[in-house]
């Protein structure tokens, strides 16, 4: 019998190379007052995202703000206080998953008086009403899937800080616009860490305990898509194949997540992410082989998890008709290869010390992994990642 399922809705959704250049026409079903927001990397000073920001100021009015990093309460009330007499039409962020957040929380926000700190999850005591201006998401990165979820993680780093979300079903973007394009202009160092983040995703979610056969479909194929394509775009960023591979893969991974969950690896980069200023595809990148590793140990070798894992192990390997551990083996091996290929930084070079660690074990939610893990067997893999 096929298990019970819900999905979420989606996003409207245009793929494909080019296709940023249909940006500023669909913009007009919208109205003219538009606010664009952007990040403070490469993709602004490069072509492709002047002539962007180009077309759309020549046929609307444009209001511009600046995410510098991973969004603050105090960055989207700023901009919300900054535009608060502005009754804008649309807001259209380009950028990173942190500039598609900071956008998703600003299109709730506008026109509202409170802070956004106010209605994040774990911490504000309010409930979303789930209103804002209708928003547009257009990713410069293969990572979040930002443009497909339903939620933005707002953050504040440091001794008491946090990374939580503000969520409402209404909150998916109302058109994710994905120009694979877009993505050539990130380092090697952003593509490394995004593209493990969508890998992240689509391993946590497929295995997840929320998992169903409709988003298993989904996120199988981007797994498919990133084994195929990760590293080539990684090797070459000009390559235009796998640079569309990923961003593909990193779109089922917001669908995938939006209605399967993530796992433990995601509970660390709440709780590592909050107390040090990694990036949030570091934490991912640097973790999940461990998890995985340590997930698939602590399995019953019959569950569907477990064969979940060696079904995906089979992607990675040149062997045929071997038994699921060989594949699982293969899958561990293969992650912990490419963490280290891609020069993943280890959790040490961000200030995280052993003394640290059964703090932020402490504080680390398993989420729908397969196996939950005790606080010491959290530490343990915190303490491999040093
Ligand atoms: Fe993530």
């Amino acid at each position: 019998m096929v298990k019970s399922f819900s999905i979420s809705p989606t996003p409207s959704i245009i793929f494909g190379v080019g296709k940023r250049r249909e940006l500023h026409g669909l913009l007009q079903k919208f109205g003219k007052k538009v606010l664009i927001i952007t990040g403070s990397g490469s993709f602004s000073k490069s072509e492709a995202g002047r002539q962007l920001l180009d077309d759309i100021q020549s046929l609307n009015t444009c209001y511009f703000a600046s995410v510098p990093g991973e969004p603050t309460p105090e960055m989207v009330d700023e901009t919300v206080s900054k535009y608060k007499t502005v009754a804008f039409d649309v807001v259209v962020a380009i950028g990173g998953g942190s500039v598609l957040d900071a956008g998703k929380a600003v299109s709730a926000m506008l026109g509202k008086n409170n802070s956004v700190i106010e209605f994040l999850e774990g911490v504000g005591t309010k409930q979303p009403d789930g209103t804002k201006v209708p928003f547009i998401a257009v990713p410069t990165t293969s990572g979040t899937g930002s443009e497909a979820t339903k939620n933005a993680v707002i953050s504040r780093v440091g001794e008491n800080g946090f990374k939580k979300s503000l969520r409402h079903d209404n909150y998916i973007p109302n058109l994710a616009l994905i120009d694979p394009e877009l993505t050539i202009s990130c380092s090697k160092e952003v593509t490394a860490a995004s593209g493990l983040d969508t890998f992240t995703q689509l391993l946590e979610a497929y295995v997840s305990t929320k998992s169903s056969p409709f988003i298993d479909a989904l996120a199988f194929d981007g797994l498919e898509h990133v084994v195929k394509f990760l590293k080539p775009a990684w090797e070459d960023g000009n390559n235009t194949e796998a640079r569309s591979g990923v961003s593909y893969a990193a779109l089922l991974s917001g669908i995938a997540l939006a209605n399967a969950g993530l796992g433990t690896v995601h509970g660390f980069a709440s709780s590592v992410g909050g107390m040090f200023p990694i990036p949030h595809g570091v934490v991912c990148g640097t973790l999940m082989a461990e998890c995985a590793a340590f997930t698939i140990e602590k399995l019953e070798k019959s569950s569907e998890a477990y064969m979940k894992y060696a079904k995906v192990g089979r992607l990675v390997s040149s062997k045929a008709n071997e038994i699921d551990e060989y594949y699982c083996n293969a899958l561990t091996h293969y992650l912990h290869r490419l963490t280290e290929e891609m020069q993943i930084p280890a959790l040490s070079s961000f200030g995280v010390t052993r003394e640290i660690v059964p703090q932020l074990a402490a504080i680390t939610e398993n989420k729908n992994n397969p196996v939950t893990f005790s606080t010491e067997e959290l530490s343990y893999i915190l303490e491999k990642r040093l």
